[in-house]
């Protein structure tokens, strides 16, 4: 793991969005697992802004992204396809042919998620994973108690994320109580994941994450059996790892 602690949550962003653009031009052909959320939507606007301002070219990249509500369709502004449209692919020169989600309305939910699996497996799985955290210490949707084994299926949600997530429905009662997401084994075969946290609202749940024990209790922990997982954050969102002065020392970079 490396742990990179941006001034600010803006420099914390672009750097997360300058990390994603430097291996979309190394590899024309990226496959990229995105995940939303508040956090990402300055990152879709630094890319959106790289694809307008400096020639970005996503036509060859495809996407998975982590997860979805069940039940709810595209159409709705509340899905993360919609999210996913509005914020990042309607502004990029993508292909929304290789953006893929898991299919929230789904009649057989388990061969959704098998179809989910091996569509990404069929794209020689995920070159790079961008990755929140939430309040659960979820990755995707892997609330407590996820295998560390697990792959992609539905979960019910934890009262957390109902919490952190509900005020962004038109009432609160009509967040989904259940999603699909990638399993963690889904995420840790990503050959590099990019994790951004902001705000002091994220210290205690990163630090655990980070600085605890591996632990099903917090899927975010599981990264550390990732093999090239980068955490950049904010200062805030720093404030609670002990050995953040270490990290200073270690992973400082002037060039970035
Ligand atoms: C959503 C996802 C989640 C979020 C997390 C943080 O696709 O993967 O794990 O990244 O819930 O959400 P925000 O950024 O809204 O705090």
């Amino acid at each position: 793991m490396e742990v990179t602690i941006k001034p600010d949550a803006e420099t914390a962003t672009h750097l997360t969005a300058k990390l994603i653009a430097n291996q979309v031009r190394e590899n024309p052909e990226l496959v990229l697992g995105l995940a939303t959320g508040r956090t990402m939507e300055g990152v879709y606007a630094e890319l959106a802004r790289m694809h307008t301002e400096d020639g970005l070219d996503f036509s060859g990249v495809k996407t998975f992204n982590l997860d979805e509500y069940a039940g709810l369709p595209a159409s709705d502004p509340c899905s993360y396809r919609y999210y996913m449209n509005e914020h990042l692919f309607s502004r990029i020169n993508i292909d929304l042919a290789n953006t893929h989600l898991p299919d929230g309305t789904a009649s057989d939910i388990i061969a959704e998620c098998a179809r989910y699996e091996e569509a990404i497996a069929s794209c020689g799985g995920i070159d790079l994973q961008l990755l929140g955290i939430g309040a659960s210490g979820h990755i995707g949707f892997n609330e407590p108690l996820s295998s560390l084994h697990s792959r992609t299926r539905e979960q019910v949600l934890a009262p957390e994320t109902i919490e952190q997530n509900s005020p962004l429905f038109p009432s609160p009662e009509q967040m989904p109580s259940r999603g699909i997401t990638m399993g963690v084994a889904t995420i840790l075969e990503s050959k590099n994941a990019v994790l951004l946290a902001i705000g002091r609202g994220k210290a205690e749940i990163l630090a655990k994450a980070v600085e605890g024990p591996v632990t099903s209790m917090i899927s975010a922990s599981a990264l550390q059996f990732h093999e090239s997982c980068r955490i950049i954050v904010d200062e805030e969102a720093a404030a609670q790892l002990a050995g953040r002065e270490h990290y200073r020392r270690m992973f400082d970079n002037p060039a970035l």
